[in-house]
Formats: C-alpha cells, structure tokens, sequence
C-alpha cells in the first residue's frame, strides 16, 4: 500500500502531478567520444571489407586443412531445374535456399551474380579482394591504435576502474538488473548516469574479449605472423580454425551493436546520442525540495558532483 493511499482524505500540501525537472551532466569525456565514433567507422569498414575477403573463398572450416567437402559454413550455387541459379547456404550437413541474399545475389547490373554475401554489404561493392583487403587493413591499423588509445586512457583516468568494472553491489544485483532489462524497464534519474551491471559486462566483453580476440585470430591467420604465434594457432587448432574464429567474433560485434542500438533506441535515442557527440546528457531531477524552516541546516546528502564517464 502506498503512502498516497494512507493519507487519501487529506489534501496533499504540494501538487503530486508535478512533472520531474531534467537536470543537463556532463557524461562522457571529449577523448572517450571521439574515440567511440571512431571505432564506430573503423569497425564498420572492417566488417564490411571482410565480408569482401570473405567472398574469395566462401568457405569456413576447422583445423589447419580446407579439404574438398570439409567445410562446415558454404555459401555456394547451383542451378535449379529451370536452369535458375539457386544460392545454397549449408551449415553442417544442413541445406538453406539463400537465393537473393547468400551464395547468389543481384550485382550492380542488377544480374544474378554466384558471390557468398551480396554487394550491398561488400566493400567495395564489385568482387574485388585486392581492395577489399586494402580497406581492411588500413582500418584494422585504426582499430588497434585506437583501442590502445581507449584502454590506455581509460585506466589512466580510471574510467575503467569507476565506471566499467562491475562491484560487488553490480555482481549482487545482476538478477535484478536481467529482470528489469527482460521488462524493458531503465533506470532513471541520478541510477542512470551509471552503467548497470549487463553495460558493463558488455562493454568490457566487446574490448576485451572480442576486440583482442578478433586482433590475435586475425594475426594468427596472416602468413607472417603466425609463425611467431603458432603456440595461439595450435591452441587454436590450426589457421582455419582462427579463420572460423575470427568470423564468429565479427558477427559477434555485429550481435552487440544490434543490441546496444536497441538499448539507445528505448532509453531515449536523441538524448542518448547527444550524450555521445556533446557530451552532455539530461536527467529526471525532482523538483528541488521548498528551502528548509529558518535555523535547519540544508539537506547536503545525496550525489552532487556530476562527473563524466572521463
Ligand atoms: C551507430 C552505432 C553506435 C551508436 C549510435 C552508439 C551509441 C552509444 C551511446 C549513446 C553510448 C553511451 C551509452 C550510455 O551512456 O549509457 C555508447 C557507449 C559505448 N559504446 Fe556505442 N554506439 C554505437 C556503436 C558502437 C560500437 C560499434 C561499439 C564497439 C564495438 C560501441 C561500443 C561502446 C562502448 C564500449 C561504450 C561505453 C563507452 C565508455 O563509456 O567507455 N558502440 N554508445
């Protein structure tokens, strides 16, 4: 029962339709955002490129041999009895018509073309590995230097520390927090300007996890270096192995932004993506409480400093 309800004959003395006031804080520090927006592109180029180099070979499979009839993910084509070309996706030993999208797929002519992923999510758009692989390694340099850079600031601002490392009180509250996330329900006010325990176990896994996982696959298949790492390709299971990993990470990454899209969506996108390019996000504040009887002292307790996610 609520305290409205014990008190329901008599007249509130303040209005209880008053609507919170919003509070503008700093959230996110100047480095922190550029180096956001960057990987932003860097990762999106590389995915991209990928898929490109991807196509050379459509093909994923285990261990260090790409034998004939091995593979364990094809993108492939056949014709059909119409003599139609028909794209075949098998995973396994298990077959999918992905005609249109996988395996065949419209070119820029707009004629069915025997390539693994389409060219609207190729870059560049015509099969063409020599650049594909350009791209990607001229951004996989950015990527790098730029996670550096993030790792690198953050634990010297502490940002790491302070706002991604979950504490005991965020490990004992995680089912609480999956809960509220099943019911699509945020925290608001001053809870908000923390990450919750889910952001933060997503935030380090996509840095640490998948951003080094990705670097050391994608090392590990290059024929310079996996010489020098071969104690990771063998841990591994042998180049193609890395070859698989690294294509499970990237769509790793893509499953994250999808999700962390989805959760900028829902919390409010326009104050959300301000806070990301300006710095500066809003708050629910309730109403400043009326000033206190003459003598009291003024309440001082609760949050005052509003400090970046520096
Ligand atoms: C268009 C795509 C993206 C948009 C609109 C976007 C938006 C945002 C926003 C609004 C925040 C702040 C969340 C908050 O304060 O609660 C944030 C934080 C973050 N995003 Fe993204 N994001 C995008 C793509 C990505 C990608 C591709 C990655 C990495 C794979 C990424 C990783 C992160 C991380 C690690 C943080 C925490 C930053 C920190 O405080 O250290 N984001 N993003």
């Amino acid at each position: 029962m609520s305290s409205e309800s014990l008190d329901a004959g008599a007249m509130p003395s303040t209005p209880v339709d008053v609507k919170p006031s919003r509070r503008i804080v700093y959230r996110h520090a100047l480095p922190i955002r550029i180096m956001h927006w960057i990987n932003v592109v860097a990762l999106t180029l590389m995915f991209l490129s990928g898929l490109q180099i991807f196509n050379a070979h459509p093909r994923l499979y285990w261990g260090n041999r790409s034998d004939e009839g091995t593979a364990i993910l094809a993108l492939g084509a056949r014709q059909d009895a119409a003599g139609n070309l028909q794209g075949v996706t098998r995973i396994g030993k298990h077959e999918f018509n992905t005609t249109g999208v996988l395996g065949v797929s419209n070119g820029e002519d707009g004629s069915a073309q025997m390539r693994g992923f389409p060219s609207w999510l190729t870059v560049p758009g015509p099969q063409w590995l020599a650049m594909g692989r350009r791209w990607h390694f001229f951004f996989a340099w950015v990527f790098v230097l730029n996670g550096l850079c993030f790792v690198g600031y953050a634990a010297a601002t502490r940002h790491l520390q302070r706002d991604l490392w979950p504490t005991g009180a965020d490990w004992r509250g995680i089912g609480r927090s999956v809960v509220d996330h099943l019911r699509f329900k945020h925290p608001h006010g001053e809870e908000a300007l923390r990450y919750n325990i889910l952001q933060r176990l997503a935030y380090l896994t996509v840095i640490f996890v998948f951003g080094v996982g990705i670097v050391l696959m994608g090392l590990a298949m290059s024929p310079r270096m996996d010489a020098v790492l071969s104690p990771l390709v063998e841990a591994v299971g042998g180049r193609q192995s890395a070859r698989t990993i690294h294509f499970i990470i990237a769509w790793g990454f893509v499953a994250f932004v999808l999700i962390h899209l989805f959760e900028v969506l829902i919390t409010g996108v326009f104050n959300q993506l301000r806070g990301m390019i300006t710095g500066y996000y809003a708050i629910d504040a309730t109403p400043a409480a009326p000033p206190p009887p003459d003598g009291e002292a003024p309440d001082t307790s609760g949050p005052s400093e509003d400090r970046p996610h520096d």
